[in-house]
């Protein structure tokens, strides 16, 4: 139960957690359900250019500002021969897909990925098959996209219209390979050693990688943490960041409190994969360094996840609710209030599957959650800060006493700006919240956006696509070195100081 309705956020410029990696703003797309193909590539579409990619999906990345994009899967990527998707689109083989049940077309492949990546100014990043596929073929992939022209795989690429090499600098080393789901799915230490290897052959093809090993495919796996542990201590000097996975609904539970309380899941994860890393150096005795990739994240409600053997199905396709958006406004809180130790995260999926964009062949939907995401990849950058909060406490089943706000914030030195985020996750209370400025105070707020609504349950739809948008809001004063501003319940507020 929440106990009074003020609160005090204090804010310190000094006080710096770490710089905030810009990979933290990253997407994922899979050759799953409509993600690439009536997401990304459509040329049916009226909406398509030339090449068949879909213009608004594209301009809805780009007002996201997306920084990496990780390809081709998932569960996919373990079934997958990349050789299927490149070269003409003519001779590519139509396949059954395993992972999803799914006729696979071949029509988009590798190369048109990194078209697609060109034309929205994202850095790509690969992953290679480490179930059905050998350390030779993953070598032979970073051969294909990296190296220059004069050599049997480099010369492939540039018969198939590609010259200059791709220069793809992040390489995932498979994909969930502790999950028994995943296709060729290994022990711990069976993976390890193969990633291990197919690592030093990727890296011999190209020394400026950074390679991504396969970690626990959520919190509760019951491999969790043993998995990460070994595959860390097998692999350490190889791998540049170890890959973490989670996904939450609130549709089992139907527990509100606990689910808009989703951070301190989210962060004792970090925490718990924080101390694996650290064992893992020790034990190693390296000096190197291994970061966290979160790169599958998501709201992810029940849905239809076989295809049936249809092309493009419509699969994992839900709408995100107000209480959704601010689970997701709290996660990219938790990715700034980590910013130490997670330097990639990617949202999944980045249109129609587990998406908060969602296409008809001529339209685009834009649920909730969209704008948490656009609003942060927009306005948080520099370093991240450590932030105190002092607020009320509201009661949830699943995590006891939680406070009502939760806040992160941002500082660009550069360009002497700060950036605060809260998430008022009570149902019922506005919280007038005092932000403090310890050290030097802005003269004002340039920017301030909120996100808000009275249902939890309230979505966006095709009759209603405007129901909950970010609304730009009255600029709050700053007076004394503090800025207050009355906090509606169910609400995400970005603001943008200088
Ligand atoms: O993003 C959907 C699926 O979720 C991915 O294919 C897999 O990696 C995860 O289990």
């Amino acid at each position: 139960m929440t106990i009074s309705n003020t609160a005090t956020v204090l804010i310190d410029s000094n006080r710096v957690i770490a710089e905030i990696s810009p990979l933290l703003f990253g997407g994922f797309i899979e050759h799953m359900g409509r993600c690439v193909y009536e997401g990304i590539y459509d040329p049916k579409s009226s909406l398509a250019d030339e090449t068949g990619l879909r213009t608004d999906v594209m301009a809805a990345i780009r007002d996201q500002k997306y920084t990496v994009l990780r390809y081709p899967g998932g569960n996919f990527l373990s079934g997958y021969n990349w050789l299927d998707g490149v070269g003409p689109k003519a001779s590519r083989p139509r396949r059954r897909e395993l992972a999803w049940q799914s006729i696979e077309t071949n029509q988009f492949g590798t190369n048109e990925f990194m078209d697609f990546c060109k034309k929205v100014d994202i850095a790509p990043m690969m992953g290679v098959n480490m179930g059905t596929g050998t350390i030779q073929s993953a070598a032979d992939l970073v051969e294909y996209c990296n190296a220059p022209r004069g050599t049997y795989w480099s010369d492939l690429r540039a018969s198939h219209g590609y010259a200059a090499p791709h220069a793809v600098k992040y390489w995932c080393v498979g994909n969930e390979m502790d999950g028994p789901w995943q296709i060729g799915h290994l022990e711990a230490i069976d993976y390890a050693r193969k990633a291990l290897e197919a690592a030093k052959m990727m890296r011999w093809q190209d020394p400026g990688i950074k390679t991504v090993l396969c970690g626990s495919s959520n919190d509760r796996m019951a491999t969790f943490p043993e998995w990460d542990r070994i595959a860390l201590e097998t692999t350490w000097d190889k791998m540049d960041y170890l890959s973490i996975h989670m996904y939450t609904t609130n549709h089992h539970d139907q527990d509100t409190p606990s689910y808009l309380a989703s951070a301190r899941r989210f962060e004792d994860f970090v925490d718990t994969m924080a101390a694996t890393l650290r064992y893992a150096k020790a034990k190693t005795r390296s000096k190197h360094d291994v970061y966290l990739s979160w790169d599958e994240w998501q709201v992810w409600h029940p849905g239809q996840h076989e295809g049936k053997w249809a092309e493009a199905p419509h699969l994992a396709e839900v709408g995100y609710n107000l209480e959704d958006a601010l689970v997701v406004a709290q996660w990219l809180n938790v990715f700034l209030r980590k910013a130490d130790v997670l330097k990639v995260a990617c949202v999944a999926q980045v249109v129609n599957i587990i998406s908060w964009l969602q296409t008809t062949t001529d339209g685009l939907l834009k649920h909730t959650s969209y704008y948490p995401f656009k609003l942060m990849a927009n306005m948080a950058h520099g370093v991240s800060l450590d932030v105190l909060t002092r607020a009320p406490l509201t009661t949830t089943k699943q995590y006891g006493d939680m406070p009502v706000l939760d806040v992160s914030a941002s500082y660009d030195a550069a360009l002497g700006t700060t950036g605060v985020f809260v998430v008022n996750r009570s149902l019922t209370e506005t919280i007038e919240t005092n932000i403090t400025f310890e050290s030097t105070a802005p003269g004002s707020v340039t920017e301030a956006w909120q996100l808000s609504g009275t249902e939890p349950t309230a979505m966006n739809s095709w009759e209603h696509p405007n129901a909950i948008t970010a609304q730009a809001i009255a600029k709050p004063g700053i007076r004394d070195g503090v800025c207050t501003l009355r906090l509606p319940p169910l609400s995400f507020t970005a603001l943008t100081l200088k």
